[in-house]
């Protein structure tokens, strides 16, 4: 069970991530402002790290001369209450941030793995910067564990990070033993070799993951999509697809899939509490929407790969062709502005916009708006809060690792749950897909039929699918997840010398 697995990782866990799970802002009166970034990810590895106190390796963005570390710039979060564990942060500069993060990350990797092949921009120096930066990670991980500990990464911003770990651990006691055991896990797709074929600096990329003892991700499909592309694009990488394993260095990396869940309890009780309640009384009452009208609701960072500006267009198709929904229903977007500075992100949101406004010039009446759109901040309660009012929500991704967004609205519901329209596009569907109303996120009569289908769907049709999903997101919450990732580390033997051998031994 997960405390069993957890008490042995217990504080011998060291995370990295590119995004940290707090921002403490220091204003100049003293006062602390903590903010949490958007996207589950983050929120979900803090409820892990809580518990077994360990140390969690994070881009510090943010203002380094602003925030109140101690001398070795290590932050004990959370502020309140008794768990806590240590955030370190590592500080980066202006240039690091654009040729890390919004070059090689989110112009290159994030479209290519997203199959976006038409988004994906240059790469030229940022490689530089992305190696780097990679490497400045590394280093924080070789000196914040020791051996025998487990390292987890996530994400598609470390992928030379593992095997940097390697060149810096690995020998340094002077044996040629693997002293760490490296788990990482990609939360974005992994691509069609015909796809990945296309990335710049393929082979390293594939060297670098192949540092690690298991590379995971959410679901089969990419595993099988990694275990092609190493076998194509490694000379002398040998893959044995039964095993789902790749040798190459004279290493061998388990590729597994652990489908991610939510932290589904807490997400419960925040839909239930009074501040939820409040929340969407008062949402209702300030955006002019009558206590009768249905509500559909979207919530997602304002990223091409969402599917937003489809979903609108689905929308519109269903207020054009299914005039008896006019007034009746309202579509509640909730966007999250996201790396703002890549150009695609900035058309992005404004084609968001202009799909919005020409949905409600089209079918707006003095007393009904078909979308009202916000970007304000919402508290977790607030959003569960939106999420249990709801009577549907419509997740349609044009790709998605996973979607956490799927599985926080099964968990907010209650015993009359609301109706998950969902994309066969997104992870999530492979795990959820049966109990929900699939949609192809470019298909837009199929997709208009679904939410015509989902808002008519009979009281005891409801009801049996919102079961079948609330069983299977509370049985596979983000502990299970944890206990998963946490239990094929341990499968994997490491300690006993298992998978992991280098040349020689
Ligand atoms: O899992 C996808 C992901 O890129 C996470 O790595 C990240 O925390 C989240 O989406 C939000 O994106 P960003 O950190 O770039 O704001």
């Amino acid at each position: 069970d997960l405390d069993r697995v957890l008490a042995t990782a217990g504080d011998d866990l060291v995370v990295a991530s590119n995004r940290q799970p707090y921002r403490h802002d220091y204003g100049d009166d003293g006062d602390v402002t903590v903010d949490r970034p958007a996207g589950g990810l983050t929120a979900g590895l803090d409820a892990v790290m809580r518990r077994v106190s360990g140390t969690w390796i994070a881009w510090g963005d943010g203002d380094a001369d602003a925030t109140v570390v101690d001398e070795d710039d290590r932050v004990t979060v959370p502020p309140d209450g008794d768990d806590t564990y240590t955030l370190q942060r590592l500080w980066l500069d202006d240039a690091e941030v654009e040729g890390y993060y919004y070059g090689v990350s989110n112009r290159v990797l994030w479209p290519l793995c997203h199959a976006a092949l038409g988004t994906v921009e240059s790469c030229g120096d940022a490689w530089a910067d992305y190696r780097r930066v990679n490497d400045q990670f590394a280093a924080e991980l070789a000196a914040a564990s020791e051996p025998g500990d487990l390292v987890w990464l996530h994400d598609y911003h470390l992928a030379l990070a593992p095997q940097q770990v390697r060149e810096r651990t690995d020998g340094a006691s002077g044996d040629s033993t693997p002293n760490r055991t490296l788990a990482h896990t990609w939360h974005i797709p992994w691509p069609s070799w015909d796809s990945f074929r296309a990335c710049p600096h393929r082979e390293e990329i594939l060297d670098g993951l192949l540092g690690n003892d298991v590379l995971l991700f959410h679901v089969p499909r990419y595993c099988e999509n990694f275990l092609r592309c190493a076998e194509r694009g490694l000379s002398g990488a040998e893959v044995d697809r039964e095993a789902g394993t790749v040798t190459h260095r004279g290493r061998t990396t388990a590729v597994r899939a652990a489908p991610m869940g939510v932290p589904a309890d807490r997400i419960r009780e925040q839909a239930g509490s009074m501040e939820a309640t409040g929340f969407c009384a008062a949402f209702r009452k300030n955006r002019g929407i009558d206590r009768d009208t249905r509500l559909a609701v979207g919530v997602d960072r304002l990223d091409y790969t969402k599917g937003i500006v489809e979903r609108l267009e689905a929308f519109e198709r269903l207020f054009a062709e299914r005039p008896r929904w006019l007034g009746e229903v309202t579509f509640v977007q909730v966007g999250t502005e996201s790396r703002s500075s890549i150009d695609a992100y900035r058309r992005y949101q404004e084609r968001v916009e202009a799909a919005v406004e020409r949905v409600n010039d089209r079918f707006a009446t003095d007393d009904w708006q078909p979308v009202v759109y916000t970007t304000d901040m919402i508290s977790n309660e607030g959003l569960a809060g939106l999420y249990r009012e709801a009577d549907l929500a419509v997740v349609s991704p044009i790709r998605d690792g996973m979607n956490l967004v799927a599985q926080e609205f099964v968990a907010a519901q209650d015993d009359d749950p609301g109706v998950l329209v969902l994309s066969d596009q997104a992870g999530a569907h492979d795990v959820l897909g049966e109990w929900t109303v699939s949609v192809r996120p470019h298909d837009t009569v199929w997709f208009a039929d679904a939410l015509d289908e989902a808002l008519s769907m009979d009281e005891r049709e409801r009801r049996r699918r919102g079961n079948a999903l609330a069983d299977y997101v509370t049985d596979n919450d983000i502990e299970s997840w944890v206990g998963t990732v946490l239990g094929t580390v341990a499968g994997l033997g490491h300690a006993d010398g298992g998978v992991t051998t280098r040349a020689g031994d």
